[in-house]
């Protein structure tokens, strides 16, 4: 899996990116990432710029190996304060995954600060146009991946090979991957690389709170569903009893005002506080696979081992 594209842009050993995450992508996950050989990223949505800027330190503290930061252009009250605190950082990190709005006007600033544009896409023609905007590759995220979502919906299954057949910057997928059988799916696919995002929250390091971890651990395959479709987004979290209420809202008197008290802020009250009950919880379809909480790096060299084991064994021999 070594020396592909994603590796030499990203100077990694191993194509496996971790996602930004909102509130709970911290430093010492994105080190922890790294120092497995993948590529860690330091999340920003949730942040305040103070925290933010801490973070990317103590990630810089913890690995000597290339990190990155996460950009979600509408997630933030002044992209401005965002955009300077990378740029003044941008001796400690290696590339800024773009996400959650147009990436034009900010990938030329990245770019022109030595930075590598990771765009984060959900279509055909979001590609294209993140590489004709100059993005260095692009994240396809598919509809199986837990948080906001794109809103066409489309599973990664469809979504590579449609974006590997016309874009030539590397393709890497995001969505549903949590191990090595989905990463091994991903590359028959035409990806080189791919992004996971919840399987790096039940990690030692990340400062999800236990509470959430644990659901995690006990959550299955049918464990995960929409919100916000109603107000125009897709996003894709764990089911609770709290997330009914927000479905019932949904159903019942759809309204940005009706949902607002049920969505802002309860992501941090649930994920950080704890308070489960009380918030949701981002979380993707592949969270049935994961049986274990241990530090992030265990997890980077254990996916790499799988797939090794995987390419190497008899599998495909059935098409020989
Ligand atoms: C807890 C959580 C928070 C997330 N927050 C962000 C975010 O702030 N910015 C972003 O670009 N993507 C975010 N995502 C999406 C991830 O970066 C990643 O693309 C996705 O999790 C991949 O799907 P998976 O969860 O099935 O692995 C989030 C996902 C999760 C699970």
């Amino acid at each position: 899996m070594s020396n592909n594209r994603v590796c030499e842009l990203l100077e990694i050993q191993y194509p496996i990116i971790e996602g930004g995450l909102a509130y709970v992508g911290n430093g010492a996950l994105a080190a922890a990432v790294s120092n497995g050989g993948g590529f860690g990223v330091v999340g920003s949505a949730g942040r305040t710029v103070e925290n933010f800027c801490r973070e990317i330190k103590l990630a810089a503290e913890q690995t000597e190996l290339p990190f990155g930061v996460n950009f979600p252009i509408s997630q933030h009250a002044d992209n401005d304060k965002i955009v300077q605190a990378i740029l003044d950082h941008k001796h400690l990190i290696r590339a800024v995954s773009i996400s959650a709005g147009n990436p034009r006007p900010y990938i030329p600033i990245f770019k022109d600060a030595g930075l590598k544009a990771l765009v984060l896409t959900s279509t055909v023609h979001q590609s294209l146009r993140a590489e004709q905007a100059g993005a260095d590759l692009v994240v396809c995220e598919g509809y199986e991946a837990g948080g906001h979502l794109g809103p066409a919906e489309m599973t990664l299954f469809s979504l590579i090979p449609q974006v590997v057949r016309v874009v030539s910057i590397p393709v890497v997928a995001a969505g549903g991957l949590s191990d090595g059988r989905g990463i091994l799916a991903a590359f028959a696919l035409g990806a080189e690389g791919v992004q996971l995002g919840t399987r790096f929250v039940a990690t030692t390091e990340c400062e999800a709170h236990d509470a959430y971890k644990r659901l995690l651990l006990d959550a299955d395959d049918d464990a995960t569903t929409v919100i916000e479709r109603s107000i125009g987004r897709v996003t894709r979290v764990l089911k609770s009893q709290y997330v009914d209420d927000i479905l019932a809202v949904e159903q019942s008197n759809p309204s940005v005002d009706t949902l607002l008290p049920y969505i802002k802020g309860r992501n941090k009250i649930a994920a950080i506080d704890g308070k489960t009950d009380a918030g949701w919880l981002n979380c993707g379809q592949s969270v049935g696979l994961i049986d274990s909480i241990e530090s992030a790096t265990s997890v980077v060299k254990r996916l790499v081992q799988e797939v090794q084991l995987l390419a190497s064994g008899d599998t495909l021999d059935v098409f020989k």
